[in-house]
């Protein structure tokens, strides 16, 4: 294995200038307890969209506009689309009011040219709304496109988190972050299960995810279930019950097959099995 943090890199002086100008004015807005939150979707929106166009309501009610550019306007205001946590018999309607503007902002900036893959942008955009969608959020989260939410107002993030692309964060029931907590690209997180009989019987339960725990990629983890601290769940797995911390679990269903060499001694204690030391002592 090679050590290789990843390297600085830098943006043009006059488009820094420009990012910088847009998310200070963003982040000045959303500040602001009366913030008119779905206009201010609906407005950055329009201009990352529409760079340049007609006043938005002159084209939506110009007769000449054709039904289906009238339709992606009212579209990127957030009155008029519905999305699936608002058909959740749980929700919390007032919170999730709250929220919803900001969520679809989220997802419609990772679809427009500005943000999608564009990491430097894509990531402060997306840490500002954090802080207003969460019900926690910690410093420096850093999370990469096309990631997402049910409620938004379930989660839990401490310092340090990162999380990669297309990952799905179901925060239903809940889910907790924990600092340094890392997931990687097309991991699933869950906090809500069915019954097998009536797939109305809707369980929720908490997902927490302890201190400096990593979800590889494609990795799944069900509702409920506890990631021990710094433990990790590799590639692939399915995690159906609780991690233990400084383990390594693999496999559907997820298994401890070994323990971290940098375990503590009162980590040790936990395990099964001499065999299961095989990390440490090669
Ligand atoms: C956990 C992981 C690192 C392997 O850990 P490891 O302790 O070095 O395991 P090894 O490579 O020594 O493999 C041990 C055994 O497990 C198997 N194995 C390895 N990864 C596996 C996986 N994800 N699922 C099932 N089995 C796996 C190996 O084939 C090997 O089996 P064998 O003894 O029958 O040959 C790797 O599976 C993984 O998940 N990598 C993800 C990388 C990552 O960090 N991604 C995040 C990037 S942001």
């Amino acid at each position: 294995m090679v050590r290789r943090p990843l390297r600085p890199v830098a943006l043009p002086d006059a488009s820094a200038r420009v990012f910088e100008h847009w998310l200070g004015e963003l982040a000045e807005r959303l500040d602001d307890a009366d913030c008119d939150r779905s206009e201010l979707c609906r407005e950055t929106l329009y201009d990352l969209h529409y760079p340049g166009g007609r006043a938005y309501h002159d084209l939506l009610e110009d007769p000449a506009t054709p039904p289906a550019t009238r339709a992606a306007l009212l579209a990127l205001d957030p009155h008029h689309i519905t999305l699936e946590p608002e058909y959740y018999h749980e929700i919390e309607p007032e919170k999730y009011a709250r929220v919803k503007p900001l969520l679809w902002l989220w997802q419609s900036f990772d679809r427009s040219p500005l943000g999608g893959g564009n990491v430097d942008v894509g990531i402060r955009l997306r840490r500002i709304l954090a802080h207003h969608v969460f019900k926690t959020c910690g410093s420096n989260f850093k999370c990469f496109q096309f990631v997402e939410f049910s409620f938004g107002y379930n989660m839990e993030v401490g310092d340090g988190v990162v999380v990669h692309r297309h990952v799905l964060l179901d925060d239903r029931g809940g889910i907790v972050l924990a600092n340094r907590v890392s997931i990687a690209d097309y991991a699933n997180i869950y906090s809500h299960t069915h019954s097998i009989t009536d797939q109305v019987d809707v369980t929720s339960a908490t997902t927490v995810l302890e201190e400096g725990a990593r979800i590889t990629y494609h990795a799944t983890v069900l509702a409920g279930v506890r990631v021990g601290k710094e433990s990790m769940v590799g590639a692939g797995a399915m995690a159906t019950r609780d991690v233990r911390p400084y383990h390594v679990n693999l496999g559907i269903p997820a298994k401890s097959i070994r323990v971290k060499p940098n375990a503590p001694v009162e980590g040790e204690v936990t395990l099964d099995s001499a065999l299961r030391r095989k990390g440490r002592d090669s």
